[in-house]
């Protein structure tokens, strides 16, 4: 994946940046607690996310998914799921794990609050036209509104980053990361009948949303 350097370079910055701050509550007297930051607030905590995923959780993108504004319940999901492996990433799945089921419920809650900020991104406008009715047919049933929909556990598609949407859906269709019965069985039938490209063309018109 490109930029994988980057984030490994990114991520040592944010451990020496939380080496720092724990070692300031420590000289603070804090008693030692199992969170990396004891008694955080979420915007405190928050402040360590947004570093990669952009203001309030708005990234500034392309292979950095927006946060800002997906639902709380998937959030959570998406943290736990990474910090136990069953979610593949490439970062999360360290960063995940260093934080308690409280500081992540606290996390997505803060990021629920936030905005939608839709990525502005190039997109193939034939594609996008293509995938319009595709999205409907078979994706429009769980993610509504042309793919606005933030609740119930749905994460919002519609200006998504594309090159994230391609590398979390070539990890659903491989396997290694499990879609819902439900999902697998839409997909599917749209492969089925349109194939790759039928599956781009969704993509490229979720990604095309305002
Ligand atoms: C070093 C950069 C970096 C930091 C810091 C970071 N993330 Fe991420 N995040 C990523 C990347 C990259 C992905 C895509 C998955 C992967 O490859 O790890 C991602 C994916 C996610 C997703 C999945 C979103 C979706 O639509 O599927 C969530 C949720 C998330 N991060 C939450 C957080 C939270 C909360 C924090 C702070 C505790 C955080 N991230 C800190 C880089 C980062
Ligand atoms: C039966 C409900 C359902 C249908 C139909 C469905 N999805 Fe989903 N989708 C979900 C749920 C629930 C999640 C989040 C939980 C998970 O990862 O399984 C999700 C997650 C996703 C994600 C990951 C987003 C992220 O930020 O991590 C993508 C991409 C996606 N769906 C695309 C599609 C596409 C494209 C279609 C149509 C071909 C589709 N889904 C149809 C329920 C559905």
């Amino acid at each position: 994946m490109p930029g994988r350097r980057k984030h490994t370079l990114l991520l040592a910055g944010l451990a020496l940046a939380l080496a720092t701050v724990s070692a300031e509550a420590d000289s603070h007297g804090g008693k030692k607690k199992p969170e990396l930051i004891s008694g955080a607030s979420a915007e405190m905590l928050a402040a360590q996310c947004d570093g990669c995923h952009g203001p309030n959780g708005a990234s500034g993108g392309p292979a950095i998914p927006n946060i800002g504004g997906h639902d709380a319940e998937f959030l959570m999901e998406q943290m736990k799921g990474f910090a136990s492996g069953e979610i593949p990433s490439t970062i999360m799945g360290r960063i995940a794990k260093g934080y308690t089921d409280d500081e992540i419920k606290r996390l997505a809650a803060h990021y629920a609050k936030q905005k939608w900020v839709p990525a502005k991104q190039k997109f193939d406008a034939g594609l996008a036209k293509m995938g319009a009715p595709l999205a409907e047919k078979y994706c429009e049933k769980c993610h509504e509104d042309g793919g606005r929909k933030a609740d119930e556990g749905i994460p919002v598609l519609a200006g998504q980053w594309l090159p994230y949407l391609h590398f979390t859906m070539a990890d659903f269709i491989s396997g290694k990361r499990e879609m819902t019965k439900k999902m697998k069985k839409r997909v599917n039938k749209l492969m089925k009948s349109k194939g790759e490209k039928g599956l781009n063309a969704v993509l490229e018109f979720y990604a095309s949303q305002q």
